[in-house]
């Protein structure tokens, strides 16, 4: 069951609408702007592991970017990676993955999702594009190949080189992550 709400229109545009999936989590459909005008909805899911201030600005801002009003026919699903699911990832066309380095590593959170989808979308999922972000003290380089072993397994096609920040993000750094979401999603919207 999805729970609709109108929202008032963006910049001059016609209202669009906040719906919530049975989840319980926000689903951003640009679909329901003009129903009729546009082509058929891909679905981008961001799987992230955010656990501080840092993280989460650049998580809001690949989300932001993907979500800009530019760009009709995607709709954004976020979900943390502990929550994640196969379903959730059978059900995408495109994957934005965010994590901290962790022991020179993603972390424990993101290996758990893919752990755990790993075989019940392996068949399903081969080819997908996907792109990631990763925030680390100094060294991203073990999380950078993790992340390319693990989506090599699964055939998994990057579409972008990942957004790699270290320290603080700062307005480049996050506007290299605005920048990420907003390309990802307008190559999927074709
Ligand atoms: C247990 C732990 C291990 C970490 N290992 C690394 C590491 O190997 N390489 C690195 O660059 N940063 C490492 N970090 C730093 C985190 O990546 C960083 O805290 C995270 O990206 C969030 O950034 P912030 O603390 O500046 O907000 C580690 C942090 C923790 C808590």
């Amino acid at each position: 069951m999805q729970l609709c709400v109108p929202l008032p229109g963006i910049r001059g545009k016609p209202e669009g609408r906040r719906r919530w999936d049975a989840s319980g989590f926000q689903v951003e459909d640009k679909q329901l702007v003009g129903i009729g005008t546009l082509g058929p909805v891909k679905r981008l899911l961001i799987v992230h592991h955010t656990t501080s201030p840092t993280l989460e600005a650049m998580y809001q801002a690949v989300r932001a970017g993907a979500s800009t009003d530019e760009i009709e026919g995607v709709e954004i699903v976020s979900r943390p990676a502990l929550a994640a699911t196969a379903v959730d990832v059978l059900a995408a066309d495109c994957y934005l993955l965010g994590t901290p380095v962790n022991i020179g590593y993603i972390s424990g959170a993101l290996k758990h999702f893919f752990d755990q989808i790993y075989y019940p979308c392996l068949e399903a999922t081969a080819g997908r594009p996907y792109a990631a972000f990763l925030h680390g003290n100094n060294d991203a380089s073990g999380a950078v190949r993790a992340i390319e072993a693990i989506t090599t397994g699964l055939q998994w096609k990057r579409v972008r080189p990942p957004v790699v920040l270290t320290g603080e993000p700062g307005k480049a750094g996050l506007e290299e992550c605005w920048e990420l979401g907003a390309t990802v999603a307008a190559e999927l919207a074709g």
